[in-house]
């Protein structure tokens, strides 16, 4: 039998480092569904297009739109962009790319081919209420705000100080939390761990006590 692990949460909650470890020891599947939307993004950006760029531009540069994951790498109309998804160009315009619902559907149909009869987690911020409502296992990681500019910082991808991330993640949570299509939000059924005072082993050791008490019930 194959099961989904959704680990929903907002930026910089430790989401990508936990579900990669998770993947491992439990010998699935990893899905990063942000990479796919930052992907989207890099494309627009590329193009010159923006915010206010007509939407039957936006859509037809979406209908041609190659996205696939080889070897822990996205490739982009088949093309490596998997370095060039993190800078801040891309995170600054990520938001309005992912609030446009004709975005959001192309993206979910695309994971859910993916991760299709196969055991996979995957991490987001719609993953346990819309991509897979029926998972298995639902968890909702978060942390305070400065907690997760300063692992943001760490990450050494960011031009931006530690202050000046932490502003970006609150504009960032205010948008993806109050957009309309599939705002972030606790799925139905998703324990919520709280990871500001928890490590990286910490958390995953949470996360599959929690797997095994599901298992026992
Ligand atoms: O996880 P991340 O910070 O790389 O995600 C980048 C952006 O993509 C984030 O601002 C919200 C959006 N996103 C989304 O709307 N739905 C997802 N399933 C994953 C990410």
């Amino acid at each position: 039998m194959t099961y989904i692990i959704a680990i929903d949460g907002p930026s910089g909650s430790g989401k990508s480092t936990v579900s990669k470890i998770l993947a491992d020891k439990l010998n699935i599947e990893y899905l990063n569904t942000g990479l796919m939307y930052r992907a989207v993004t890099k494309l627009f950006l590329d193009m010159g297009l923006d915010e206010g760029t007509d939407e039957a531009i936006l859509k037809d540069l979406l209908n041609k739109i190659t996205i696939e994951f080889r070897e822990n790498k996205l490739f982009l109309n088949g093309i490596d962009v998997t370095k060039d998804l993190r800078n801040d160009e891309v995170t600054a315009n990520v938001s309005w790319v992912s609030a446009r619902d004709y975005v959001r559907a192309k993206m979910v149909d695309l994971q859910r081919k993916i991760a299709e009869n196969t055991s996979f987690i995957l991490d987001g911020r719609d993953i346990g209420s819309v991509v897979f409502p029926n998972a298995k296992y639902k968890f909702y990681l978060t942390a305070s705000a400065l907690t997760r500019a300063k692992r943001r910082y760490d990450q050494g991808e960011s031009e931006l100080s530690i202050e000046e991330i932490e502003k970006a993640i609150i504009k960032r949570d205010d948008y993806d939390s109050n957009r309309k299509v599939s705002p972030l939000k606790v799925a139905k059924g998703a324990i919520v761990i709280d990871s500001s005072n928890l490590n990286i082993d910490q958390t995953v050791s949470k996360i599959l006590s929690y797997m095994e008490k599901k298992d026992v019930l």
